[in-house]
């Protein structure tokens, strides 16, 4: 689906909210993000060495992204520059979970805590309702402070927990979290 182009102004910043455009430098944009993000948090799923995508495999994503009646990718700008995104995409391929989406989000490190994070989630939780789907689910690492209370107070609920489905290369554990959002 395509996010139609919303300009706000947030803690005296220019925010661009708007769909990922189909080309290779848009792309490259969005492979080296999710390398530098990856790195910036233990929040994320991947290590930065993990990330080995192509800007023309990336550019696929793109494409079926904003072609897809299913799923919505979001950008942000924050004073023109890149910031980070969030997605949501339905939950499988059958009627039966057709009423679900899962959503993810990242921000680079220096645009986090004034309010971004918010606003993306809110709108685009707002397209998820008009496309008609009835329930936002996340999963959330045990530890993320600051993803856990925006999630919650959004009203998404915790649901449930798989004990230590991170190892990380310290040899430490952590849980993942999962919440929902009825909406
Ligand atoms: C998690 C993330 C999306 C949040 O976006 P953001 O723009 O930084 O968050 P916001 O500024 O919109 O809101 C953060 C909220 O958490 C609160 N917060 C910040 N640090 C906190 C902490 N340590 N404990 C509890 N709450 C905290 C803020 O006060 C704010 O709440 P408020 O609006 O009620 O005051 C962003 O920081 C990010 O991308 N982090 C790295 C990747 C990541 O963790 N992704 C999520 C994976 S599930």
């Amino acid at each position: 689906m395509i996010f139609t182009d919303e300009e706000y102004l947030l803690d005296g910043k220019k925010i661009l909210l708007r769909s990922a455009k189909e080309d290779l430098t848009e792309a490259q944009v969005l492979v080296d993000y999710l390398k530098t993000v990856s790195g910036e948090t233990d929040f994320l799923l991947a290590y930065p060495d993990e990330i080995n995508y192509t800007a023309e495999g990336e550019l696929g994503f793109i494409k079926d992204m904003n072609e897809s009646d299913e799923k919505m990718l979001i950008l942000a700008f924050v004073d023109d520059e890149y910031a980070g995104n969030c997605s949501f995409a339905q939950i499988g391929s059958c009627r039966r979970s057709s009423h679900r989406v899962d959503i993810g989000i990242a921000i680079f490190l220096k645009y986090a805590g004034f309010g971004l994070g918010r606003l993306m989630l809110e709108r685009m939780i707002a397209k998820i309702k008009e496309a008609g789907f009835e329930q936002v689910e996340l999963t959330v690492i045990e530890g993320n402070e600051r993803a856990y209370h925006l999630y919650e107070s959004l009203g998404f609920k915790e649901c449930g927990k798989i004990p230590d489905a991170n190892k990380y290369d310290d040899g430490t554990y952590r849980d993942d979290i999962h919440m929902v959002l009825k909406l």
